[in-house]
């Protein structure tokens, strides 16, 4: 096994060593973010040695593998398995993204698994979403409208008011693009963020919607908007091909504009 050190600030130290069986043949190893708020104890980085022979391709396949054969105390969410939740969410290799959706062979050597960055940590890789859910509700995240349906029966769209909403409506709101911003990371009690700021340019552009001039006033604000400095990390990491730096400036454009 190759020697992996911690930097030597770390505050973490390195945990136990999970051995695979002794006729494995095709084994990856695997260094995993280990913190328990009820051990009282700092956390540790564990390593699990996976047989890659008895594994699905995937890094959540890896992780479903330990926790199912190797060490069941070991704690992270999924769900759809097929990048349509977004709860399998963490730092992989680095890089925020899907475990589902990440293979385990695109990583060479070591795979180092972190919760997303710069949030509090409930246990292991599962981080504390509330304040993220809370701002997304803050935006309203549905249409809003004042006259009747037409005709009684909904309210249709061309094919380009439509369109508008492409690049956006996938969102999947797993928080990968604002745990990767250093304007979150320092101010995220007040600014947006990219992921939220996506989503409400995704209401202003709805053609259906009927509040857009009191969307702009609830986002003209030196925090909850003018906190992008363009710095691109959101589009970099958004394992959906997103890109919420240009819905951010969009909105930008938009406060330009209804100012004449
Ligand atoms: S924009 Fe991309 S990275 Fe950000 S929350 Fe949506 S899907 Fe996730
Ligand atoms: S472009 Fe804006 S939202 Fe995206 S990472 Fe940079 S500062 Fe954050
Ligand atoms: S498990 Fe749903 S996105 Fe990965």
């Amino acid at each position: 096994m190759a020697e992996f050190k911690l930097p030597a600030n770390s505050t973490y130290k390195m945990g136990k060593v999970w051995k695979a069986e002794s006729s494995a043949t095709n084994i990856k190893i695997f260094r995993i973010y280990r913190w328990n708020e009820d051990d009282g104890q700092n956390p540790v980085i564990m390593t699990y040695e996976v047989d890659l022979d008895k594994c699905g391709p995937m890094v959540l396949d890896a992780l479903i593998k330990i926790k199912n054969e190797i060490d069941p105390t070991l704690t992270f969410r999924r769900s759809c398995r097929e990048g349509v939740c977004g709860s399998c969410a963490m730092n992989i290799g680095g890089l925020n993204t899907l475990a589902c959706t990440k293979a385990i062979k695109d990583y060479k050597g070591d795979v180092a698994i972190y919760p997303l960055p710069h949030m509090d940590v409930v246990k292991d890789l599962i981080p504390d979403m509330s304040h993220f859910y809370a701002q997304y509700a803050s935006i309203k995240p549905w249409m809003q409208t004042q006259t009747p349906v037409p005709s009684g029966k909904e309210r249709l769209q061309s094919v380009g008011e439509r369109k508008k909403l492409d690049g956006l409506y996938e969102c999947i709101l797993c928080a990968c693009c604002s745990t990767s911003c250093p304007s979150y990371w320092w101010n995220s009690d007040k600014y947006l963020g990219p992921a939220v700021l996506l989503q409400a340019y995704r209401w202003l552009v709805d053609s259906r919607d009927e509040n857009t001039g009191e969307r702009l006033d609830d986002l003209e604000d030196p925090f909850r908007l003018y906190r992008c400095h363009t710095i691109m990390n959101c589009a970099n990491t958004c394992p959906k091909g997103l890109n919420p730096a240009k819905a951010i400036a969009e909105i930008k454009k938009m406060m330009i504009e209804r100012q004449g």
